[in-house]
């Protein structure tokens, strides 16, 4: 004959709960610190100095006379809360010797959505391998039909030291019509 229930099967399995759900709270606050901690760790990691400034790109020697644009990576020092990197790639400009020999720079994003427009010397422009936008070598919308909002975003460039080419490097904002500059 089987007794009365004495809730002894209930109150074990209650206890054998409480102690999971115990142990989950204690885990979940022994993660915060471990978070917190973390965080506070890798934080000078996503401070990064700014990656703009006018920097050497190329010397003159890399740029033949003959109007196509070449491609070069642009490197500039970057600095965070524990070290200094040098010479770090930060983006790439288009360079080219105008007709009357002047340069010329175009950051390499496209100002539609941001990818890296390649140039094809056959057909003499510039072409966005994602949507398809078309630029003339001078940076100029060749296509009606791209969806970029403008041309090329173009670069202050100078000659130092009479050999040396130097750009203001900037990124600016894609999918608008005006130039603005990404902080
Ligand atoms: S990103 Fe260049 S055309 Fe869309």
């Amino acid at each position: 004959m089987s007794g009365p229930n004495t809730g002894a099967p209930s109150t074990g399995r209650r206890d054998f709960l409480k102690k999971i759900f115990a142990g989950g709270i204690g885990a979940l606050l022994a993660l915060f610190p471990v978070g917190a901690g973390l965080a506070v760790f890798l934080d000078p990691l996503r401070r990064k100095s700014a990656a703009t400034g006018t920097l050497r790109v190329a010397t003159l020697e890399a740029l033949p006379n003959d109007g196509i644009p070449r491609k070069f990576p642009v490197l500039a020092t970057r600095v965070d809360a524990w070290n200094k990197f040098n010479l770090v790639p930060i983006g790439a400009v288009y360079l080219r010797r105008t007709a009357d020999n002047q340069l010329q720079a175009f950051n390499v994003v496209c100002p539609h959505a941001g990818c890296f427009v390649d140039f094809l010397p056959d057909r003499g422009h510039y072409l966005c391998p994602c949507h398809n936008s078309t630029f003339t070598s001078a940076g100029k919308i060749q296509d009606p039909s791209s969806p970029a909002p403008r041309g090329l975003d173009s670069l202050p460039v100078e000659v130092r030291n009479q050999k040396e080419v130097w750009v203001k490097f900037q990124n600016f904002q894609a999918g608008r019509a005006e130039k603005i500059p990404v902080a």
